[in-house]
């Protein structure tokens, strides 16, 4: 056990053992999981670390959120992923404490609440109510303003489907928008619009968009994102998870006062419209958040200053910042970056002339040929210089290197590394370390370790997961404490912004 050295934290241990029992938030495992939220409507789960401070600081809050939506019937619950990895890995679990609300096992969103107990209270209180809200003529004006962006469906009372296809949108979107619907056919006409149709009210921009296609989830949830996002945004820590989730590039109006972006985003203000649904614009303040644009591979000491993102293959088109910014140069900026004929940039360390140590260094300029080796199963890491996590694995990392070069394995299994914050990698990183295994005829679908940062677990990684099945046999490890260092990071140990 982690306490057994120290008599305060055995002592706090024990106090928690005794809270846990007549505690009202359910602890979980892996063959009791499944049974739990199946019997459950609404169930929020805390996945967590016994070592995590924020989890630490959660609990007591968690607790007393338990208890009073113990009486509404809505269940809290949490998962110790130390202990039940599998289960914690099947939810995609990075950070601690993740939290996410289960309707079932196929109805799961991420919990966007706060985490003090009236937060998490009233969030799930919000999550138990109908997802759409229904509307009269009398109900529907106030409804319109009731947040940035609502969305309305008109309905005929007896279009069953319609109405069933935009419910089960609005319970999957419920945290994102506020959803409501009206089954009077003279408040549509009043709208303008015939039913079925669903109108986006939102409080900027054109003030509305308007959706009259065939219900179908998808289109539904395409024109939701599209409208509700404004033609120029701002990207700030409020705003950047969803453009970096939103599935299109994102194109970046650095500049240092508001007057400069107000300036900028008008003179650009129609390559958004042209591009409305295929890239993002935003502008980004660079007296705040202007270290970001060095992520973008631009010089962060010179505003104002363009680029454009592309998401999902996290690209970055830097825009020449001897140029000036202007309508026509943005314009055939974005238009060659679309059609492919403008390369993106790539940062890169040097290809290290040598390999000095067990553990292969990867730079962006050999990732491919490195960790997208098809004969070889790598495991790499994606650190940054500052992590101290990081540093605490060095060690370990080189033994365990060491481990595989010494081995039968030597020319199958390659432990790599690589800085991530000096290498542009296509993996979307979100916590330092990461580390990922790419199979060897399995380079499309890495698997990311979420174990313990013990060098016998890793080995059991490479082993179950890899092509070669490698295991080698660990040396006598004197000393070594069986309590190992924790795997995933704390989730605000995520990149800056
Ligand atoms: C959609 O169906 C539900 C359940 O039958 C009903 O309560 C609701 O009023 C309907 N919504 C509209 C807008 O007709």
């Amino acid at each position: 056990m982690l306490c057994k050295r120290v008599a305060f934290a055995l002592l706090a241990a024990v106090a928690a053992v005794r809270a846990a029992e007549d505690s009202d938030v359910t602890q979980l495992q892996k063959d009791t999981f499944e049974d739990f939220v199946k019997a459950n409507d609404l169930v929020l789960a805390e996945f967590y670390a016994p070592w995590c401070g924020h989890c630490k600081a959660l609990a007591p809050e968690y607790e007393a959120a338990a208890t009073s939506l113990k009486e509404k019937g809505i269940k809290l619950a949490k998962v110790d992923c130390t202990e039940e990895a599998d289960l914690c890995q099947a939810f995609g679990v990075e950070g601690y404490p993740t939290l996410k609300v289960f309707r079932g096992l196929d109805n799961v969103t991420p919990y966007s609440g706060q985490r003090k107990a009236a937060g998490i209270t009233s969030y799930m209180i919000k999550q138990s109510l109908p997802a759409v809200s229904l509307l009269t003529k009398d109900t529907l004006e106030e409804f319109k303003t009731a947040d940035k962006v609502v969305l309305v469906a008109y309905i005929d009372a007896d279009d069953k489907e319609s109405n069933e296809t935009f419910t089960a949108v609005a319970e999957k979107h419920r945290d994102a928008f506020l959803f409501g619907g009206v089954n009077d056919a003279a408040v549509a006409e009043a709208e303008g619009v015939k039913a079925p149709a669903i109108v986006l009210y939102k409080s900027f921009d054109e003030g509305k968009a308007t959706f009259t296609e065939k219900f179908d989830a998808e289109a539904i949830e395409k024109f939701a994102k599209v409208a509700a996002t404004p033609l120029i945004g701002e990207v700030g820590p409020e705003t950047y998870a969803d453009y970096m989730t939103a599935g299109i590039p994102l194109a970046y109006i650095f500049a240092e006062t508001a007057e400069e972006r107000e300036k900028l985003g008008s003179a650009l203000k129609p390559i958004a419209e042209k591009y409305r649904g295929v890239i993002n614009f935003a502008t980004i303040d660079a007296s705040a958040f202007g270290g970001h644009a060095s992520n973008l591979n631009l010089k962060a000491d010179k505003f104002p200053s363009f680029a454009i993102q592309e998401t999902t293959k996290n690209q970055k088109f830097p825009f020449d910042q001897e140029k000036e910014i202007t309508h026509d140069a943005i314009a055939s900026f974005v238009e060659g970056v679309v059609a492919g004929t403008i390369e993106p940039s790539i940062k890169s360390e040097p290809i290290p002339e040598t390999q000095e140590g067990p553990v292969t260094v990867v730079v962006a300029k050999n990732y491919e040929d490195i960790v997208l080796d098809d004969t070889k199963d790598v495991l790499i890491e994606f650190y940054a210089p500052w992590c101290g996590h990081c540093k605490a694995l060095a060690p370990k990392y080189e033994e365990l290197a060491a481990l595989y070069a010494e081995s039968e394995f030597k020319d199958q299994v390659v432990i790599a590394k690589v800085d991530a914050t000096a290498n542009d990698v296509p993996d979307e990183i979100q916590g330092f370390p990461t580390i990922k295994l790419y199979a060897a005829g399995g380079k499309d679908s890495p698997v990311t370790y979420a174990g313990s940062r013990s060098i016998e677990d890793f080995v059991s990684f490479i082993a179950e997961n890899g092509k070669y099945k490698a295991a080698v046999s660990l040396k006598e490890e004197a000393g070594e404490e069986s309590q190992a260092a924790p795997a995933a990071s704390e989730s605000d140990a995520h990149d800056e912004l």
